[in-house]
């Protein structure tokens, strides 16, 4: 089913603004209060699964209706509705269980009172096929809050140049509590709003501004992952996790702040707290590389916000030492970065040198960074697997020119 712009900007409560301010300035219009309902979302996606996310300041009784395409006959699913501590906000969702990979399904958010007499849309969705031979993903990082970069990006693809989006970190700069997070949740509305994330899931990736502001803490309430119980003392969060589409096994790590070895451990950046949140994910990543999944894969990437290598210096030094050896030896083929701000890629086992030296590095795989968040430093990389093998192709967000392209080896 398709929805109009027009009445997805209703739904948002942005149609007045949205017609008479550019998207970026959405952010600063404090006076406009959001809706009490935001878009619904697709979270944690899988095979035979997925979550339906739905902000709401006053509705109960939540219920998700699901419907496979072309069948008639409804199934009604209870929302699990959790208060977002300093929100107005509840988050509800909705884990559809018992779907086939590979198929299209309908669904709509059902909410009471408040909702109730609005009915609210129908969305479609695919669920993800680990047989399906071809993939097509678009990656996003470091836009920083700077939303006429993000839609500068997407104005070089078309919607089925990609079946997901990665978020790549950085995309919620330092999320504050203040006015209830208002922020953060008109940003999220806004990165839903503009890439169907009604329709085509967002996997989110924690990056090191995520990490940071009063609201970071609180900030996994809005995400399903696999891991995560946003509830639970911020060194038990858990935000890395793993899944398979189509031909590509993705590995998700959490690098946590920029600290590195030398920083000043009474930093803000603390960073023998985020040593040990580091060392901690390596025990679940040697026994996840070990599994099945990871071996019967066809590819397999890395994701992570900040690089385990990056001549420019930005990069994660723990995370380098603990992992990148790993996951090479695992058989993986490409790492996806972002944080330094401008693209480049790293090509596998040709030692560089850091910064200004005198230290050296050489990348155990080839490392595609992307950048961002000005409009001259945006970038959009679309990742695409089939019969012809693992491919990138990296665009400007500015004017959408073909900035590199890379064959991995398989
Ligand atoms: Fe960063």
């Amino acid at each position: 089913m398709n929805l109009s712009r027009r009445s997805l900007l209703k739904q948002a409560g942005l149609l007045a603004s949205a017609t008479a301010l550019p998207i970026g300035s959405l952010l600063a219009a404090t006076d406009e209060p959001l809706p009490e309902t935001l878009l619904p979302y697709l979270q944690n996606p899988g095979p035979d699964a997925m979550t339906v996310c739905f902000l709401a300041q006053k509705a109960t009784g939540v219920k998700v209706a699901w419907v496979k395409d072309g069948q008639t006959k409804l199934t009604e699913v209870e929302a699990v509705g959790q208060a977002i501590p300093g929100t107005p906000w509840t988050i509800w969702k909705a884990r559809l269980k018992g779907l086939l990979p590979g198929t299209s399904y309908r669904y709509q958010v059902r909410a009471s009172p408040g909702d109730a007499k609005e009915k609210l849309p129908t969305y479609d969705f695919r669920t993800l096929d680990p047989r399906a031979s071809e993939l097509k993903v678009a990656i996003f990082n470091d836009i920083h809050n700077q939303l006429p970069t993000f839609e500068a990006a997407l104005a070089t693809v078309k919607p089925e140049d990609f079946e997901f989006s990665i978020f790549n970190g950085d995309m919620i700069n330092d999320p504050s509590a203040s006015d209830g997070a208002a922020v953060v949740f008109r940003l999220w509305n806004e990165y839903v709003r503009i890439l169907d994330g009604s329709r085509k899931p967002i996997v989110f990736v924690r990056g090191n501004h995520e990490v940071r502001g009063s609201f970071c803490k609180t900030l996994g309430y809005l995400f399903d992952l696999p891991n995560l119980d946003p509830t639970a003392a911020e060194a038990d969060h858990q935000w890395q996790y793993a899944f398979t589409a189509g031909p590509v096994h993705f590995v998700i790590m959490d690098t946590g702040e920029d600290d590195s070895p030398t920083t000043d451990p009474t930093s803000y950046k603390r960073p023998r707290f985020w040593e040990a949140y580091r060392r901690k994910q390596t025990a679940w990543l040697e026994k996840h590389l070990a599994s099945p999944v990871v071996k019967n894969a066809r590819h397999r990437v890395f994701v992570s916000h900040i690089p385990l290598h990056n001549p420019a210096g930005w990069y994660s030094i723990v995370s380098r030492d603990e992992w990148s050896r790993k996951v090479a030896d695992a058989g993986f083929e490409l790492m996806l970065a972002g944080h330094d701000h401008s693209w480049k890629f790293v090509p596998d086992r040709k030692e560089f040198t850091i910064g200004k030296g005198p230290e050296t590095d050489t990348p155990t795989l080839p490392v595609l960074i992307g950048g961002g968040p000005s409009m001259k430093e945006g970038t959009l990389i679309l990742l695409t697997a089939d019969s012809k093998g693992l491919r990138t192709k990296m665009f400007a967000s500015d004017g959408g020119k073909l900035l590199h392209q890379e064959q991995y080896k398989a």
